[in-house]
């Protein structure tokens, strides 16, 4: 029925009462807005595919409210996952790892592993923590599109889909979770996010990128189009020049451009990494319903946040 509440003390116990009862709720992360289902609840999990229009075969993530949860979902884990848990959790890293026997299939999308994180966004935790379950969910976009950094995100791609969208303002972070996978006992990166690489790296030595090696993905959903907006986004270096004019709308990345465009936004005016992801998908978003046909995305440095960055701006071009 789509209603928002704010995600105060009543919001989040009408909301932890819907997920018991095996509904949808839209909730805030530190990252972005998820869609959130009872983790162990097939039935509740299969709405979540239904509403986003999700192919069955990409697996969702369980959210739970305290390492110490979320390591049981796992059937084992090797050293360095364990160094990861204790140093990042809560926070903005997904660990893809064996699945115990209680993680129901259509989470993982028939998968031996499954993605588990634990939030540090207070709502989220808050939540997690009165519903007693874990939580499995997908940023609250539809299929493809532009991930949620705010409640009228979500409404604006799913409208009345979810049973009830908690409001918790902007997300911190603004871009997804960083997700790692481990090979031998090595951490091996599915997808840049939130947590920057070379924090990662500085706790448990050096992280294999697949994508490098020419390997398909090997996390299911991460596909080469993505966290696209409606109009087409094209990649230029900074300051190169393009065509200013109705038709067109310009991302920069620290500097405005000379000319009239459509609409132009600014990711961060003093070059701030983290400042310019969590302004990422607003920006994209308020581009996207300027009516401009194109919209021009400068690069933008690629360590630390940039990394999730560009990952999320090739996407969009691809
Ligand atoms: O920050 C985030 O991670 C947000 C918030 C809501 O927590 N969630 C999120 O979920 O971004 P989603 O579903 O949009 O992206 C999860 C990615 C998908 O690409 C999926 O294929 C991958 O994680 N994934 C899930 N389980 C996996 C598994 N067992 N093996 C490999 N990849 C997996
Ligand atoms: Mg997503």
């Amino acid at each position: 029925m789509g209603k928002t509440l704010k995600a105060g003390a009543a919001g989040i116990r009408k909301a932890a009462a819907a997920l018991r009862r095996g509904g949808v709720v839209a909730f805030p992360t530190e990252t972005v807005y998820g869609l959130g289902a009872d983790g162990l609840n097939p039935e509740a999990c299969a709405r979540i595919f239904e509403i986003k229009g999700r192919p069955r075969f990409d697996p969702l993530i369980l959210h739970e409210c305290s390492a110490a949860r979320a390591r049981k979902l796992f059937a084992r884990a090797p050293a360095a996952a364990e160094k990861l848990m204790k140093k990042f959790w809560p926070g903005p890293l997904t660990l893809v790892l064996p699945k115990a026997a209680a993680v129901p299939d259509i989470v993982t999308a028939g998968l031996k592993t499954v993605a588990v994180r634990v939030p540090s966004g207070p709502h989220a935790l808050a939540l997690i923590k009165a519903a007693g379950r874990p939580i499995a969910a997908p940023s609250a976009n539809r299929f493809g599109q532009l991930s949620p950094t705010a409640a009228g995100h979500v409404t604006k791609q799913l409208g009345d889909g979810p049973d009830l969208v908690l409001d918790g303002g902007r997300t911190r972070i603004g871009v997804e979770s960083t997700i790692i996978a481990f090979e031998k006992g090595r951490p091996v990166l599915l997808r840049p996010g939130g947590l920057p690489l070379e924090e990662i790296e500085k706790a448990a030595g050096p992280v294999l990128k697949p994508g490098k090696t020419g390997k398909k993905p090997l996390a299911p959903g991460c596909l080469k189009k993505h966290y696209a907006p409606s109009a087409k986004l094209k990649i230029i270096k900074p300051g190169s020049r393009v065509k200013p004019g109705p038709g067109a709308a310009y991302l920069a990345f620290s500097r405005k451009p000379a000319g009239r465009f459509a609409a132009v936004k600014v990711l961060s005016r003093s070059g701030d990494l983290r400042e310019a992801a969590a302004g990422l998908f607003r920006a994209l978003h308020a581009l996207e319903i300027s009516g401009a046909r194109v919209i021009y995305a400068e690069e933008v440095p690629g360590h630390g946040l940039g990394r999730a960055i560009m990952d999320r701006l090739r996407r969009a071009a691809a």
